[in-house]
C-alpha cells in the first residue's frame, strides 16, 4: 500500500500533513510513503527528514498523485501552478484523506465520485470519544484560538495584564469571546494567561461551565430556542432571536478591548454577533478577530482575509491562522491523520468498514456514488 503526502497549493499554507516523525511509524509498519518534493519545507521538515524516516521524495506531483494508493493532504484539491485540477491527477480507485469542505464546496464530491476516488473527509470526523484523536478540526482550531489572542495582543494599543508599576498601574485589558467552542476556550485560556480580565457567550448553556473553569465570566442570555444540534454543534437560531442575543451582547461589545469572534454552525453562514452600530460604540483602539470570517464572519463589518480600521477600531479577518503555526499545527494533524489511519489499513490493506461509525461518518464518496444524502441535498439546491 503506498501513501502519498501531497505539497499543499494552496496561498498562504505552510501545514504538510504528514511530518516525518509519523513517517517512519508507518513505514515501520510496513507501508510505503511518498512525498512530494519540498512538501513539509514550510513548516520546517526539509526533503532530507522525510528520507531519513525511510520516505520516498517524488519529484513529479503527477507521479505522485497518479500512482498513490492513498493521497493525504490538509486543504481541499486546488489548482495546481498549471492551471491543472488536483482531482484530475488521482487514479480511479484510489483514497483521497484531507479536509474536503463537502458542505462548503459539495461539487468537489461530485467530481470525486465522477472520478471514483474515495474521499475521506476529516471536517466529518464524528465527535464521539473513540475519535478524539483524529479530530482534526479541534486541533486546528485550538491552535486558531490561542495566535488570535496574540495577534490581538500584538494589535492593542494597550498592555494585557494588569501592571502596578512606579509610573502608575495598568488596569488589566478587558477580552470577549464570542462562541465557545475549541477555538472560544483556547482563546479564553491564552486571554487569561497573558492577565486579561475575560468574558464570554455562547448559545449553547452547556458551556457556561467550561467557561467558568478556565477563570472568565459567562455572559447569561435568555434563550427559549433549543439551541444544542448534539456533538458539540449549535443549531441556528431564528432571527429574531439572534437579534435579541445581538442587543444583549453589545454592551460587553462596547466595553471591551478585544473582542474575539468564533461563532459557527458547520454548513451554515456565520452568524452576524456584531452589527456596525455596536462596532461605532467601540473604545477607539479596540481590536476584533473575526475567526469565522471564512463563513461570512460574524461582525457586519468583517473583510475575509484582511485586517481593516473601522470607525477607529481594527477588525482583523485571518483566514487560515493554523497555518501561521506550521510546526505544531501540522504535528497535530499528523497524528489525527495516523490515529485515522490505523483504523483504515489492516495488514497492509485498506479496511473500509462502512459499519464502523467513523468510517461511515467521514466516507463522502466511494465506487463512483456520493454517499451523503445531505451532500447530494446541497448539490440539488446549487443546480436548481
Ligand atoms: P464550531 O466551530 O462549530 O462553533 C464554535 C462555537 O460557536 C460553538 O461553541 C457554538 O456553540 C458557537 N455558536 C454557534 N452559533 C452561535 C451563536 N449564534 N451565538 C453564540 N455562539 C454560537 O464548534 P467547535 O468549536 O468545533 O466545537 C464545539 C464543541 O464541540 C466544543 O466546545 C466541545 O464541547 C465539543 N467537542 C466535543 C468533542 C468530543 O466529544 N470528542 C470533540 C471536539 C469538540
Amino acid at each position: 500500500m503506498r501513501i502519498a503526502i501531497a505539497k499543499e497549493i494552496e496561498v498562504g499554507e505552510r501545514r504538510v500533513a504528514l511530518v516525518p516523525d509519523t513517517v517512519s511509524r508507518l513505514v515501520k509498519q510496513g507501508l510505503e510513503v511518498w512525498v512530494e518534493t519540498g512538501a513539509g519545507e514550510r513548516a520546517y521538515f526539509d526533503d532530507a527528514a522525510y528520507a531519513d524516516s525511510g520516505a520516498q521524495i517524488i519529484k513529479s506531483k503527477e507521479q505522485l498523485w497518479g500512482e498513490a494508493d492513498i493521497v493525504l493532504k490538509v486543504n481541499p484539491p486546488g489548482l495546481t501552478e498549471e492551471g491543472n485540477s488536483e482531482l484530475d491527477l488521482l487514479k480511479s480507485g484510489s483514497v483521497l484523506i484531507s479536509f474536503l469542505n463537502p458542505l462548503g464546496k459539495p461539487e468537489i464530491a461530485l467530481k470525486l465520485a465522477e472520478r471514483g476516488v474515495t474521499g475521506l473527509s476529516m471536517e466529518m470526523i464524528p465527535r464521539i470519544t473513540r475519535s478524539q484523536s483524529m479530530d482534526a478540526l479541534s486541533s486546528q482550531a485550538s491552535i486558531a484560538g490561542y495566535k488570535a489572542v496574540l495577534v490581538a495582543a500584538a494589535m492593542l494599543p494597550k498592555y494585557f495584564p494588569m501592571l502596578t508599576t512606579a509610573a502608575g498601574t495598568v488596569p488589566p485589558a478587558k477580552v470577549l469571546v464570542i462562541g465557545a467552542g475549541v477555538a472560544g476556550l483556547q482563546a479564553i485560556a491564552t486571554a487569561r494567561r497573558l492577565g486579561a480580565v475575560v468574558e464570554a457567550f455562547d448559545v449553547r448553556p452547556v458551556v457556561k461551565e467550561q467557561v467558568q473553569s478556565l477563570g472568565a465570566k459567562f455572559i447569561d442570555i435568555q434563550i427559549d430556542e433549543n439551541t444544542d444540534a448534539g456533538g458539540g454543534y449549535a443549531k441556528q437560531v431564528g432571527e429574531t432571536t439572534q437579534e435579541t442575543i445581538r442587543q444583549a451582547i453589545a454592551p460587553h461589545v462596547k466595553s471591551a478591548d478585544v473582542v474575539i469572534t468564533t461563532a459557527q454552525i458547520p454548513g451554515k453562514p456565520a452568524p452576524l454577533m456584531i452589527c456596525e452600530q455596536t462596532v461605532m460604540g467601540m473604545k477607539p483602539g479596540a481590536v476584533i478577530v473575526d475567526l469565522a470570517a471564512e463563513n461570512g464572519g460574524n461582525c457586519a463589518l468583517t473583510e475575509k482575509g484582511r485586517d481593516v480600521v473601522k470607525h477607529g477600531i481594527t477588525i482583523i479577518a485571518p483566514t487560515n491562522l493554523p497555518a501561521s503555526t506550521p510546526i505544531h499545527a501540522s504535528q497535530l494533524y499528523s497524528k489525527n491523520l495516523a490515529s485515522l489511519l490505523q483504523l483504515l489499513i489492516k495488514d497492509q490493506q485498506l479496511n473500509l468498514d462502512f459499519g464502523d461509525e467513523i468510517i461511515n461518518a467521514i466516507c463522502i464518496t466511494h465506487a463512483g456514488e456520493i454517499r451523503s444524502d445531505r451532500i447530494r441535498n446541497l448539490l440539488t439546491v446549487k443546480q436548481v
